[in-house]
């Protein structure tokens, strides 16, 4: 485990697009596990304008997105869909072919849709690279705490403390969803490389669970302690909670001068 400090949101975001872009420059057709949420959003940003640079090129990377909300079509503003079209899709040259988010319509017959998009993960090779963020509970996609460590893309009812963070971004009187479609924190424990970005003051706590607390399914990222290649991107805020953070600077010095590799 990788914990990589940064003063802040801005070089965490710019530090993730420069990890996936030398991700994509070293293997074109890679397959990318894309995350949603606030956080995200400036990774994307840097992404972009790598492209636009033309020194990045999507043509055959195939990505494969963690999570929809159940109940939303790809259209709606707050959908995990829309989210990925405005923030990178509509800017970038992935394949509309390649692309793969959850469906948030389907309305019966989950088990075999989720068995559906566990088969296509595995049909283009397996993931390299999942880009994940926290939620304030510790959840990771929508793994929600008490989610089995083994679990696999399901359809998940969404927490209380899930459904308050949401609420805001719906408008007043408007339903938000109450499950998503998610992939398994078993899923995700099988991706190559997974890279976690959290920032900010409200994500110290899980951020401190999961790298430094038990293993334990009441917090979901911890079950990446089981993983073999994972890099945390915190931020100050964020890793302020964190009780060995002299420890990880000097790993991070070791490892830029006698594995540097591992940071590009
Ligand atoms: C949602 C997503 C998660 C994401 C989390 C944090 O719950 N399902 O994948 O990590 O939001 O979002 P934010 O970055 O906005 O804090």
């Amino acid at each position: 485990m990788l914990v990589i400090l940064k003063p802040d949101d801005e070089e965490i975001s710019l530090q993730a697009a420069q990890l996936i872009a030398s991700a994509v420059r070293k293997k074109p057709p890679l397959v990318l596990g894309l995350a949603t949420g606030s956080t995200m959003v400036g990774v994307y940003k840097h992404l972009v304008a790598l492209h636009q640079q033309g020194s990045l090129d999507f043509s055959r990377v195939i990505t494969f997105n963690l999570d929809e909300y159940l109940g939303l079509p790809a259209a709606h503003p707050r959908s995990f869909h829309h989210f990925m079209r405005e923030n990178l899709f509509a800017h970038v040259n992935v394949a509309p072919g390649n692309i793969h988010i959850p469906d948030g319509t389907i309305r019966d017959d989950y088990d075999r849709y989720c068995a559906s998009y566990e088969e296509a993960i595995r049909e283009a090779g397996g993931i390299d690279l999942q880009l994940l963020g926290i939620g304030r509970n510790g959840h990771v996609g929508f793994n929600e705490p008490t989610s089995s460590l083994a679990s696999r893309t399901r359809l998940k009812v969404l927490s209380g403390e899930t459904l308050d963070d949401n609420a805001k971004f719906f408008a007043p009187g408007e339903d938000s969803p109450r499950c998503a479609i998610t992939m398994g924190i078993g899923t995700i424990l099988e991706a190559r490389k997974i890279l976690l970005l959290a920032a900010g003051q409200s994500k110290s706590s899980a951020v401190a669970k999961s790298i430094e607390g038990p293993i334990t399914s009441a917090v979901s990222a911890s079950a990446l302690q089981l993983h073999a290649d994972v890099t945390f991107l915190i931020d100050d805020a964020a890793a302020s909670q964190l009780t060995q953070r002299d420890y990880y600077r000097r790993v991070l010095e070791m490892t830029a001068l006698l594995t540097p590799d591992r940071l590009s």
